[in-house]
């Protein structure tokens, strides 16, 4: 791959989804569009570059999307999980008690990992809220990961990652080689298309975000830009929920950091939280109305 070649993909990469590529990381490229380039039919990164400037669009979207990281599983350090039981619901619940309904939304949940536990700590919380619309949206910006969330089906190594075996044994059902979530849980999320680099404000606002290592991919200005609209799609009193190596400290005080809970945030600015609310978007919201026990 020429200096030049390099420099295109880099751009190309920050434009298309933000990841931002050290000047040292060409042996990624090379692992993962050479074999693209070659399934392709083309000769390298080379001739790869040459139809990406021609603009091609299918090729566009496999290059972006060979390019994410989509590495998650269930319950994934743990912790954010026990915040998410012990602190965020519980005050949600208290929050919302008139309208008895929670809309959460799971940015980057990659492959369901994500989105599932978070449907299962909710179904464990059983009559804190029968009764309550519960709403999950789960985005990412490749396709291929949102069908496998969808399907809800997971590999025997997949389970084995996180999942507490209760877990499995009550959520899920074995079908040869591998297991699919209960359609309940199934159910309980939509999964939607969503580059984090284009607006959201159609997804509508949200009583808790988990955006978790997906900003770690990306430079400054665009953690900066994204924090900043995302605290315009969070509830004055929400939450945002970061991963481990994630910080909105000295990028943004539009969010304030919860003492003692870490990863979790609040959002700061209260006009900006405040703002008007955009129009839910067309189609109507899947939501759960979660049955008692
Ligand atoms: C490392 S995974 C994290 C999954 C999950 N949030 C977790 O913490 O386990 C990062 C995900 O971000 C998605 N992603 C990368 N760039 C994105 C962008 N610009 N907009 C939305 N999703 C993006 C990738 O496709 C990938 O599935």
């Amino acid at each position: 791959m020429t200096p030049s070649d390099y420099e295109y993909l880099r751009k190309f990469l920050r434009d298309h989804s933000g990841l931002d590529l050290s000047a040292d990381k060409q042996y990624l490229i090379e692992s993962r569009l050479l074999p693209l380039a070659r399934k392709a039919g083309l000769s390298g990164i080379g001739e790869l570059v040459q139809k990406l400037q021609g603009g091609s669009g299918a090729l566009i979207t496999n290059v972006v999307e060979a390019m994410t990281t989509n590495e998650t599983f269930f319950f994934r350090d743990k912790v954010p999980f026990d915040h998410f039981r012990d602190t965020i619901m519980p005050e949600v619940i208290k929050a919302r008690a008139g309208r008895r309904s929670v809309r959460i939304w799971c940015a980057a949940g990659s492959t369901g990992q994500e989105p599932y536990s978070l449907a299962m700590c909710l179904r464990e919380m059983g009559a804190a809220l029968t009764g309550w619309r519960v709403e999950i949206i789960a985005t990412d910006l490749s396709q291929e990961v949102l069908e496998k969330a969808k399907s809800g089906v997971y590999s025997q190594f997949e389970v084995q990652r996180g999942l507490p075996i209760q877990m499995l044994v009550k959520y899920f059902k074995q079908t040869g080689e591998t297991w699919q979530i209960n359609p309940e849980l199934r159910a309980m999320i939509q999964h939607r298309q969503l580059n984090l680099l284009h607006d959201f404000t159609q997804l509508g606002t949200f009583d808790v975000i988990f955006c978790r290592n997906v900003l770690i991919y990306f430079d400054q200005d665009t953690k900066i830009n994204i924090f900043n609209r995302l605290a315009r799609q969070i509830e004055p009193d929400g939450f945002l929920v970061l991963g481990a190596a994630e910080t909105v400290v000295g990028l943004t005080d539009t969010f304030r950091p919860i003492p003692d809970r870490r990863g979790l945030y609040k959002p700061n600015d209260q006009r900006a939280a405040a703002a008007p609310r955009p129009a839910l978007a067309s189609a109507p919201p899947r939501m759960a109305v979660m049955a008692g026990r």
